[in-house]
């Protein structure tokens, strides 16, 4: 998709080819841009306004065929909402909106008029296209020519050209973390394998990361039993990828640490999960995805930040070789777990990710994201990712950044005397703790290996990794890359400079 910012008179850009999209704002209020298309064609959109219900709410559309008197061959008008509450938010819904209702028209150009954008403004409106145009097609070779989206380019109206391209540079960069993420997630597990992931994740490293990637053998030393069990039933290595991005004016500032499960697929292993719906593990690598999209905005930005970003790639698989429910590992903490269920996977990699990290990095706070548990989409619905931490301030840094970029995020608590759900008869800890408050007790878990101390929050995202059906416009069905805006926000907010 190639997007472009375009100053004063639109009559050059627009042609036979294209369409035209205004705002009106709730109630019919026409913006500028939208008087004069009215103006131009004599009246049009009064008339079409009067033929429908268009009010102007948030992602209504009103299009307009062949408008007379205009050049463009269609003419959109996007709903905005209340102009009062004209946001950043509200302008990427405008134009996700235009781009989703017109992206198959046959035409090939998009011209966003939006009337007197900021520089700010356009380049968010930009952004919210490239998320709105993402497909994963890779693999489809028979998608007829009229089935495939037609418009290849947008050009945003704004005054100042020059301003929206240098605000556009830091929007797309984040673009391209949320795209990178989409991608590995979409992957099938036959072709996105840990190997596989961490060869996608060492390419990063032409933006100015280090990637380094550790083997079996290496984790072996380090006596990452925990996470090694998990995939010791997989024909495929498992791998660990320790990615570092040192963008502070110190190279040696005490970095903020992320840290994601990446189970490339996750059969449930012995423990193994009913066949209906199970093609859905696949995304079981959406924690490991997010903190590599992140870890490419970060870099493609140039944040100045130092980040670090784990991921703990493995495939859960039943074979001779596979782990026992009964088994029990030790971690590289030196504490030990009875492995109830061998679909309990994600928690059992974490853990030696997650201590590795501290141990290694010693970090201002480290943030986990994980497809952990079905239970925390019985609990927040498929919108919300679940939030568990021991700091006020991490939680509530983390709660701002997800509101400003509509990446819903809600605070579960973490009784202390539900840990008990987790102790074992026969080792320091078991890897379930029942059905009640599933969610809790892996996030629990997950807490045993948190040196006292450290500020750490546990993002629970299988309710959002993955959306069966387009809920959002800038979010098209499938993988949606959480959490990627959400934690660039907080570090852009919090933590850099
Ligand atoms: N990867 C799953 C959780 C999951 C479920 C992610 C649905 C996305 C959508 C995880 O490894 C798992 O299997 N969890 C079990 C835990 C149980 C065995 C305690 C679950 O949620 O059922
Ligand atoms: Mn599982
Ligand atoms: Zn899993």
């Amino acid at each position: 998709m190639q997007i472009d910012f375009v100053s004063g008179d639109l009559e050059a850009s627009l042609g036979a080819d294209a369409v035209l999209a205004v705002l009106a704002f709730e109630e019919k209020v026409l913006s500028p841009a939208a008087q004069a298309a009215d103006a131009a064609s004599g009246g049009a959109i009064q008339r079409a306004l009067s033929a429908g219900r268009f009010k102007g709410s948030k992602s209504q559309t009103l299009d307009i065929l062949a408008p007379g008197g205009l050049k463009a061959a269609r003419l959109l008008v996007v709903g905005a909402g209340k102009q009062a509450e004209f946001d950043l938010l509200a302008i990427e819904q405008a134009a996700a909106a235009a781009f989703q209702v017109v992206k198959a028209s046959g035409l090939a150009t998009l011209v966003l008029d939006f009337s007197g954008l900021s520089p700010e403004q356009a380049a968010r409106a930009g952004f919210a296209v490239r998320l709105a145009a993402y497909r994963f097609d890779r693999y489809r070779t028979k998608e007829k020519p009229e089935a495939k989206p037609s418009i290849g380019r947008v050009l945003i109206a704004v005054s100042d050209v020059a301003a929206a391209m240098t605000a556009y540079a830091t929007e797309a960069a984040v673009a391209d973390g949320v795209i990178f993420t989409r991608d590995l997630v979409s992957e099938p597990a036959n072709i996105l394998y840990p190997a596989e992931f961490a060869k996608r994740v060492k390419a990063l490293e032409t933006l100015g990361l280090e990637v380094e990637i550790l083997g079996e053998a290496e984790m072996e030393k380090l006596g990452m039993g925990s996470l090694l069990g998990v995939g010791q039933g997989s024909r495929r290595e498992s791998q660990l990828a320790v990615i570092q991005w040192k963008g502070a004016a110190d190279k040696d500032a005490q970095p903020v640490a992320f840290v994601g499960k990446g189970v490339c697929f996750d059969t449930g292993g012995i423990s193994i999960k009913p066949a209906d719906g199970m093609e859905d593990m696949k995304f079981d690598m959406g924690g490991a995805g997010a903190v590599s999209g992140l870890m490419c905005a970060l870099a493609s930005r140039k944040a100045k930040v130092n980040a670090i970003g784990i991921l703990g790639l493995v495939e859960n698989m039943p074979d001779g070789n596979a782990q026992r429910p009964g088994d029990i590992v030790t971690s590289m903490s030196g504490q030990t777990i009875e492995v109830i269920n061998t679909d309990a996977e994600g928690r059992l990699v974490l853990a030696d990710a997650i201590w590795y990290c501290q141990d290694r990095f010693k970090p201002k706070f480290i943030v986990d994201l994980a497809t952990l548990t079905g239970a925390i989409i019985i609990a927040l619905g498929n919108d919300y990712a679940g939030l568990f931490s021991n700091d006020d301030t991490l939680s509530d840094n983390l709660l701002a950044a997800s509101k400003a970029e509509n990446e819903p995020l809600w605070r579960m608590p973490l009784p202390p005397q539900y840990d008990k759900l987790i102790d074992s008869p026969a080792a320091d800890m078991k890897n379930i703790g029942g059905r009640a408050g599933g969610s809790i007790t892996a996030a629990l878990f997950i807490k045993r290996f948190i040196k006292d101390g450290l500020p750490w929050a546990h993002l629970d995202i299988a309710s959002t990794a993955w959306k069966k059906s387009a809920s959002d416009p800038t979010i098209p069905e499938g993988a949606t890359g959480y959490g990627v805006r959400l934690l660039n926000r907080m570090v852009a907010d919090k933590y850099e400079g």
